[in-house]
């Protein structure tokens, strides 16, 4: 079974051809990093539009990529929620129109369960039950994946998500966007213990997590230094702020892995792709005995793949949108079908 899946939650107009969930066909993003990169951060108006001048030139490459065309697909796919209205209206809109043209299914996927689906994509012999840590610009979840169209989010964040203190701290160091990627470049030569910033809900029994304090605490010091005229070495800065990151995310994910017993753990979304955490999250499981999966980098940044991953399943599920479908900016997490 083909499926045509769109993706324009935030700056990447992605379409995608996805065989069975698990096969890709095709894989397309036009990108608008350096569009709002010199802003310091993603404009939603100015992703809007260029969603919709690449929306249609994307779709037709993926088509073309997999050789097929929009009447010998099975369904059409797209990310409902949560994400950017304008941005997320965009590809709701154009997949409606596809799906009506070509009288096909249409399936409506949460982003974040895209992510979760990506590591489906990436190794084939994945099944669940496992256990996902899905890191992204705009979340940071703990779910657990007991079955397909299964899951229970064990813990989020109460406030920001770690993408985004990662994109602030490199912001306020002078780094340009997207800042996940300087700071996992910058720590490679500092020292993790150079400076002890505070981790967030450590002590809590709890599987949430905080980074506001974190990013404060960070964003302080670089100004009390920037104040006394003293210099700071931005390397030691950025593996500190990691470090911290890095082992409260280990840390939760450890001890609900040995909690409910799961063997495979599941690493996904934008900041899946930090070396740091990798590593750590590597050496942590496999010190338990259990496997980590992550998938490729460009599986881990947003792409269609993992909504067409996603929306495989929903369909078996028989969970098929009509064309009253709306984008939704705040799409709650539920995880089942
Ligand atoms: O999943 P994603 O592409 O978009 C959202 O759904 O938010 O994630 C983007 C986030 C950004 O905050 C970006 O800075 C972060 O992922 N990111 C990284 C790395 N690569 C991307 N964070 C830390 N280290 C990286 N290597
Ligand atoms: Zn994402």
């Amino acid at each position: 079974m083909k499926i045509l899946a769109l993706e324009t939650s935030c700056d990447e107009t992605s379409a995608a051809v996805v065989e069975d969930g698990r096969h890709v066909l095709a894989d397309t993003i036009a990108t608008q990093v350096e569009v709002h990169r010199k802003f310091g951060g993603v404009v939603p108006e100015i992703a809007s539009r260029h969603h919709i001048r690449d929306v249609l030139p994307v779709v037709m490459a993926a088509l073309d990529e997999a050789g097929t065309t929009l009447q010998e697909v099975d369904a059409v796919a797209v990310t409902q929620g949560p994400g950017l209205v304008g941005a997320l209206l965009v590809g709701v809109a154009t997949a409606k129109a596809l799906a009506y043209a070509a009288g096909k299914p249409l399936v409506a996927v949460h982003h974040m369960e895209g992510h979760m689906y990506a590591n489906l994509v990436a190794h084939p012999e994945l099944e669940p039950p496992f256990l996902t840590l899905v890191v992204s610009g705009g979340h940071t979840l703990l779910v657990d994946v007991p079955a397909y169209n299964e899951c229970r989010v064990l813990g989020q964040t109460k406030d920001d998500a770690a993408g985004e203190a990662f994109d602030k701290i490199a912001r306020v160091m002078g780094y340009p966007y997207p800042g996940g990627p300087e700071i996992d470049r910058l720590a490679k030569t500092g020292n993790p213990h150079a400076v002890e910033f505070p981790l967030g809900l450590h002590k809590e029994d709890s599987y949430d997590f905080s980074f506001s304090g974190l990013k404060s605490a960070v964003i302080n010091y670089l100004h009390n230094c920037e104040q006394k005229g003293e210099s700071y070495s931005h390397a030691d800065v950025a593996a500190s702020f990691q470090r911290a990151v890095v082992d409260i995310l280990v840390e939760k994910t450890r001890r609900a892995a040995a909690e409910l017993g799961r063997t495979t753990v599941c690493l996904a979304g934008g900041v899946a792709a930090n070396s740091a955490l990798r590593e750590a999250l590597a050496a942590a499981c496999l010190a338990d005995g259990r496997t980590l999966l992550y998938p490729p980098l460009r599986l881990c940044t947003d792409n269609a793949v993992m909504i067409g991953a996603r929306a495989y399943y929903q369909y078996l599920a028989g969970d098929v949108a009509g064309q009253d479908l709306n984008a939704d900016p705040r799409l709650p997490f539920t995880g089942t079908v």
